[in-house]
């Protein structure tokens, strides 16, 4: 018999065995060979001394209940220790199945985290117990991975609550729900307020239920909403197919694919045979690139991020008391929302105290959405807007240790606003501009401290883009940029660092997706493809439709302003085909976007967009060669890939986790790609195979696709893009 050595067997007096979950070698308990040996140990254990037990309840001595696989490992697995991973999988699989089919009642109490692996653990339980622990999430994370969840993790939800449900509440959404809302949503059957109550609870089941077996387990059980195979089903079927169409779009994103297929197969057989079936399409996702790019983004680099890789180190945090906010447009009032919800004392100021007061009114429309939500108590929406004053009066600003800039885009009327203020604040307030075009380092010359002076780029809409691009200009000193990150981090938000340049990282890297659809249509390209082409790699947003909302005069306005600061520093200006293209559309036909009522697409008199504008096909007419679908699509990813290599070359980028968190949250680079710099890393042949397809693009469209020095370097050398 193996010896169990992360899980205590703890048996009380009226036969009621705790298994404590409790590796001693790490601190938080995951799906390790040790937990393998441990549960398998402790279920012949359990068989052994059947007699003697009156039930069971799995319970942790850590914070969280259960942390699941272990994503180190998962990474590395390739065709050649697939069928290992496959087997470690099955035991665990195994040994949680003979604990489940005692004969017992078998209760999960859960003390803290249960997600992914953790939750499957408590789904091989007959009743569910949630701790209503602060940041405590319950749920099967696995598709925000790439992954599906195997331990039982589809078989199980698709008999709990039937295969609709399980798909959109559990699998395909990767929703974290809190212990209340996994109750809502039929997660845990009960929620419990302290630790003991939550023990009460499960002896309470165990005691009332003595025979307890799982639902699918009881003679005659059935699938709740019926299987494929029942004619009833289609009639119960809700939106689950239209919501998965929106969700893939044609992009490679095998997991919820995977994930459907496993639950509607899973339906129709026993409930052995779906666990293998389930296991087979998680070892096709497990040795697949996808994964491999979601996890190394989606959890080792946002990890690095988030946990400070780029803030300078030995720098004390120093809590931020009371932000000024300066501009109370539609980003200004968004920021003041943000830092109000985080606890942060706001001064909303404006040219007027009514024109700050509309900013406020901004957070008033969210709160009370949310409150009619219940997402938000009265009590809460009260004190969040008490600790935001709104005012047309700089000697208001007294007091305040940080000042957020976000008003018109000019450089002039933003050396002026800090002039104005920089008396009346503390005397060594951090300084940030949320400017999206105009270099940090000119703007630090208006103040007296540039040392304390660094651009914070939020995206729109503020409250729900996750994303803060930090902008370190020449003289930004490291004390600034460690509150900057400091201050971010406390709003909730996950923030990148960059150097100065035009465009920062973010704006310029999009601008060349951008770029990269209008010069297709000025080829001549069917517009209503090139849309086609953004959305099948996995665009969140359609690239002309883009433009439109961005209005066409921008990036000529950005053109202009760049192509003179090269020419004045002696460079060539190169420009871009799209040129032409914007060109034409804004002077010759008028159309210079959504705000304009046209552009590439038509409007109606409500502003909504109507259809792609037929005069597209008329003017911009077709070139002889038709361009390869699969060309479309690498265009747009390989234009904003090299680019972002560009910026590390020119130091615009310091880190490559901040580049492939920031392409992803902040400028919907696909997610499946796992960042601009992953994409490479990922590509087919490596880092060799990108250099080389970008030569063939270069041959085709254009110089602009040479794969730049670094590149070909690291390519030659056999590295890849990592911090
Ligand atoms: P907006 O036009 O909605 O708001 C600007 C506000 O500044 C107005 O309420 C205006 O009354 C106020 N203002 C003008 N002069 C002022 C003064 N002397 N003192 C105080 N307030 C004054 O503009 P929006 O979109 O909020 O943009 C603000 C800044 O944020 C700009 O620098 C913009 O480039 C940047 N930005 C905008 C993004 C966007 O998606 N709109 C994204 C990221 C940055």
């Amino acid at each position: 018999m193996t010896e169990s050595t992360t899980i205590r067997w703890e048996q009380d007096e009226t036969g009621v065995v705790t298994l404590v979950l409790d590796d001693p070698d790490q601190s938080a308990n995951t799906m390790n060979q040790a937990f393998k040996d441990s549960i398998a140990a402790v279920a012949d254990r359990a068989e052994a001394e059947k007699d003697s037990i009156r039930g069971i309840i799995y319970t942790s001595a850590k914070k969280t209940f259960f942390a699941g696989g272990d994503l180190k490992d998962m990474i590395k697995v390739g065709p050649e220790n697939a069928q290992q991973a496959f087997d470690t999988g099955t035991a665990i699989k195994n040994s949680l199945r003979r604990i489940e089919t005692l004969g017992k009642p078998v209760v999960a109490a859960i003390n803290g985290a249960a997600l992914g692996g953790g939750y499957e653990i408590a789904l091989a339980s007959h009743h569910r117990v949630a701790l209503d622990a602060p940041g405590s999430r319950i749920g099967l994370p696995e598709v925000t991975l790439g992954l599906l969840p195997a331990g039982g993790g589809v078989t199980r939800t698709v008999r709990l609550m039937g295969i609709a449900d399980a798909l959109l509440k559990v699998l395909l959404q990767g929703t974290q729900y809190t212990p209340r809302r996994a109750l809502e949503n039929g997660l845990v059957h009960e929620v419990a307020a302290t630790r003991e109550e939550m023990l009460e609870k499960a002896r309470a089941f165990i005691d009332a239920n003595p025979e307890s077996q799982q639902p699918w387990d009881v003679k005659g059980y059935r699938i709740p909403g019926g299987t494929p195979s029942n004619p009833k089903f289609a009639a119960n079927l809700p939106a689950f197919p239209s919501n998965l169409k929106k969700q893939l779009a044609g992009a490679p994103m095998p997991a919820p694919r995977n994930i459907l297929a496993a639950a509607v197969e899973g339906s129709q057989v026993d409930f052995e045979t779906a666990l293998t079936i389930e296991a087979r399409y998680f070892t096709e996702l497990v040795t697949g690139q996808v994964a491999k790019n979601m996890i190394q983004a989606f959890f080792f680099d946002l990890q690095a991020v988030n946990s400070g890789a780029s803030r300078p180190k030995g720098i004390e945090e120093r809590q931020v008391n009371k932000v000024a906010v300066l501009g109370a447009g539609m980003m200004g009032a968004g920021i003041a929302y943000s830092c109000a919800r985080a606890g942060i004392e706001v001064v909303l100021k404006d040219v007027s105290t009514e024109a700050a007061a509309k900013g406020k009114e901004y957070s008033e429309k969210l709160l009370d959405k949310a409150l009619s939500r219940g997402r938000t108590t009265e009590a809460e929406r009260d004190e969040l807007l008490a600790r935001i004053t709104a005012t047309g009066d700089p000697a208001d600003l007294a007091g305040c240790d940080a000042v957020i800039e976000a008003v018109f885009e000019d450089t002039a009327l933003k050396h002026k606003v800090f002039q104005e203020i920089q008396d009346i604040i503390e005397p060594d307030a951090l300084l940030c501009s949320n400017t999206s075009t105009l270099p940090i380092t000119v703007l630090a010359e208006g103040v007296e401290r540039p040392a304390d002076f660094i651009g914070l780029h939020f995206f729109s809409p503020v409250d729900k883009m996750p994303l803060v691009e930090i902008i370190k200009g020449e003289r930004t000193g490291d004390e600034a940029l460690a509150r900057a990150f400091d201050l971010v981090r406390r709003i909730k938000k996950t923030p990148i660092v960059v150097n100065d340049s035009r465009g920062f990282f973010t704006s310029r890297v999009i601008g060349q997706f951008i770029n990269e659809g209008v010069a297709m249509v000025g080829e001549g390209v069917e517009p209503a493809s090139v849309e086609q082409a953004a959305a099948q790699s996995g665009y969140p947003a359609k690239v002309l439709s883009l433009m439109d909302e961005l209005t066409l005069t921008l990036p000529r306005k950005i053109r202009n302003e760049t192509r003179r600061a090269v020419e004045e520093t002696g460079g060539t200006w190169a420009g871009h085909p799209s040129d032409a293209v914007i060109d034409r559309m804004v002077d010759e036909f008028e159309r210079p976007g959504r705000s304009g009522g046209a552009g590439f697409y038509e409007y109606d008199e409500n502003g909504r967009r109507t259809r792609l504008w037929p005069g597209l096909r008329e003017h911009f007419t077709k070139s002889d060669s038709d361009i390869p679908f699969i060309d479309m699509k690498e265009r747009m990813l390989f234009s904003e890939a090299l680019d972002s290599v560009r910026c590390l070359e020119e130091n615009v980028l310091v880190s490559v986790a901040d580049a492939n968190i920031g392409s992803i949250m902040g400028i919907g680079f696909p997610p499946w790609t796992g960042g601009v710099l992953q994409y490479i890393n990922g590509y087919e042949g490596g880092l060799p195979g990108f250099v080389a397809r970008a030569r063939e693009l270069a041959e085709r469209y254009g110089d602009r696709f040479l794969p730049p020095a670094l590149l070909v370097e690291k390519a030659e050398k056999g590295e890849t893009f990592h911090d």
